[in-house]
């Protein structure tokens, strides 16, 4: 065992008895993995650009270690290379002993070469570099002041020139964490590696970059350091797979992409596929049409991505139809063609076309779709026209409540908001205070009360004012008036009993057919059993009260509807 293995053991061993570092827990989720790293020296050639479409086949990712005086006579290929996920480094720029070259002609070599590919790619891609000849010594590796990438399988495919003889050598030498040494110079080369790529991911590696093999194996490239492979007992997991998420809007779809912390995130929203020259995410965006979203994640200096994640979007709906009704007479209109009902049914393209003002008779519901080409069919706009002449636009005929609601908005005691009951909204304090002031006829409060939480420009400042004097409702411990808390059942009922002009008869054991009769508080005792008593207070189910629940507006109407036939 080398002292490097005998450290790494160490430290797992440590990591293992310890049992709480997160990475850990990553690792194991990814032991098992065979990585290797195939590499290709001194290109690119002319045989470079047909190697990367039968590796973007084979979706596999590779380093190219190349020339300077090779990458300037292919700069699109560079780009075409760097684009597609794999790592550009260097192989100096013109491949001579480095060992026999001063450091400032090291230096000349490194620099040109890296500029070179800053002009091919337009991003830095100096990271790594790969000696001729895998040759350094202690001061070359100083001068060079980057990570030196040596090789742990030589192929010698620049010597046979057999593609047979490159790929036993590929299939017969590698092993977990290899670096594969290749020359895209040669098609027996291009063509060996190839069939020796198939076998392995036949056999199950995962081929990776040389930044993502050391990378997930937990080692820091370091400057002026050599690695010749990265065999180990811990892997890391490649990177997620980006999540693309979307929600409809007015205009189109929103969408938001996220991916493991620390990588970037690059998409294209036509269906084409990214590249790390495509957008880059930097915040949800909106897109007006059908499309696919595709995107990658990927850390900087190549050192690896994740694959790529798809969703189409379906075609936005069209903008529902408005209504607007007066005189028995309804008018519709929208971007498209309309489609009504008067009937109940839902609108389709085979139901009636609009063409004009619609007359209709009280207790109706009218329902309309905007039909629009290129978009879907819009959401179902509903107006409920009722029989006592309100109009509804989010209540419908069938609702349990319709009738109740009917009357209490024609008595005048709730109102709608554009047209909007909010029949499932619960019922504050303020909103009950409301309805109860209406029903005493709005008489002016004589009193001043003063209440931190209500100021005299409130809209419901009188209603309060007047539940105050009645004691209906008074101030918490801390003085305030919480117009905005919910009224449970309970409070309800003794609002309501208080509210009563005349105390009636009531039978003292109307609760005792509830389970949870022993929930209400003591104070609400007798108000929640006359409530229940006189029917003005019904039971959620047949063995159930709920006290302490709250109260819809659609409940209110009916309680309020009641409490007026005592
Ligand atoms: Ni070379």
């Amino acid at each position: 065992m080398t002292m490097k293995k005998r450290s790494i053991a160490l430290l797992l061993a440590l990591v293992l008895m310890l049992g709480i570092l997160p990475v850990q827990a990553e690792a194991e989720a990814a032991s098992g993995t065979k990585l290797a790293a195939i590499t290709f020296d001194d290109g690119p050639s002319k045989y470079t650009d047909g190697l990367l479409d039968e590796l973007s086949k084979r979706d596999v990712k590779v380093t190219f270690f190349m020339q300077g005086c090779n990458a300037e006579q292919y700069p699109s290929v560079v780009k075409k290379a760097y684009e597609a996920g794999h790592q550009i480094a260097s192989h100096t720029y013109n491949h001579p002993q480095l060992t026999k070259l001063s450091d400032k002609k090291i230096k000349n070599q490194l620099s040109t070469t890296d500029a070179i590919f800053n002009n091919a790619t337009g991003v830095d891609n100096s990271y790594m570099l790969r000696p001729p000849y895998g040759s350094t010594s202690d001061r070359v590796l100083s001068a060079i002041g980057k990570p030196a990438i040596i090789w742990s399988v030589d192929t010698l495919d620049w010597k046979s020139r057999n593609a047979d003889a490159v790929y036993q050598h590929i299939i017969n030498d590698t092993k977990d964490g290899s670096i594969v040494l290749l020359h895209d110079l040669y098609a027996t080369s291009v063509s060996g590696a190839l069939r020796g790529i198939d076998t392995l991911l036949e056999e199950g590696y995962e081929l990776v970059t040389v930044e993502e093999l050391l990378r997930r194996r937990g080692f820091d490239a370091v400057s002026g350091k050599k690695y010749f492979s990265a065999a180990g007992n811990i892997t890391l997991p490649g990177i997620s797979l980006p999540v693309i998420t979307s929600a409809e809007t007015e205009e189109g779809y929103l969408v938001s992409l996220s991916a493991d912390a620390g990588t970037r995130i690059y998409y294209t929203a036509d269906g084409t596929a990214p590249t790390s020259q495509s957008a880059l995410y930097s915040g949800p965006f909106q897109v007006q049409s059908a499309v696919t979203i595709k995107a990658f994640a990927a850390y900087d200096l190549n050192g690896g991505r994740s694959q790529i994640s798809e969703v189409t979007l379906d075609v936005p709906r069209a903008e529902m139809p408005d209504i607007s009704l007066a005189e028995d007479t309804a008018t519709l209109s929208a971007g498209g063609e309309i489609h009504y009902t008067l009937d109940g049914t839902v609108p389709t393209a085979d139901t009636a076309q609009y063409s004009g003002p619609v007359p209709v008779a009280a207790g109706t519901m009218i329902q309309a779709v905007a039909i629009q080409p290129g978009y879907r069919n819009s959401r179902v706009k509903s107006l409920l026209y009722s029989d006592l002449g309100n109009q509804f636009s989010d209540i419908n005929l069938a609702s349990w409540y319709y009738h109740d609601v009917d009357q209490v908005v024609s008595q005048g005691l709730m109102t709608t908001d554009h047209l909007a009951f909010s029949p499932d909204r619960n019922v504050t304090r303020r909103d009950l205070v409301t309805v109860l002031y209406r029903l005493a006829g709005r008489p002016e409060p004589h009193g001043t009360y003063s209440f931190p939480d209500v100021t005299s420009n409130d809209s419901a400042y009188n209603a309060l004012m007047w539940a105050a004097e009645q004691n209906l409702i008074s101030g918490f411990e801390d003085g305030a008036l919480r117009p905005n808390a919910p009224v449970t059942r309970e409070q309800l009922a003794v609002i309501l009993y208080r509210m009563c002009p005349n105390s009636p008869v009531f039978t003292p054991t109307a609760l005792r057919s509830f389970d949870d009769w022993e929930s209400i508080q003591s104070y609400a005792w007798t108000s929640v059993d006359w409530a229940v008593s006189t029917g003005i207070l019904r039971g959620i189910s047949d063995t159930q009260l709920s006290p302490d629940g709250t109260v819809t507006r659609a409940q209110l109407s009916s309680i309020v509807l009641r409490y007026q036939t005592l």
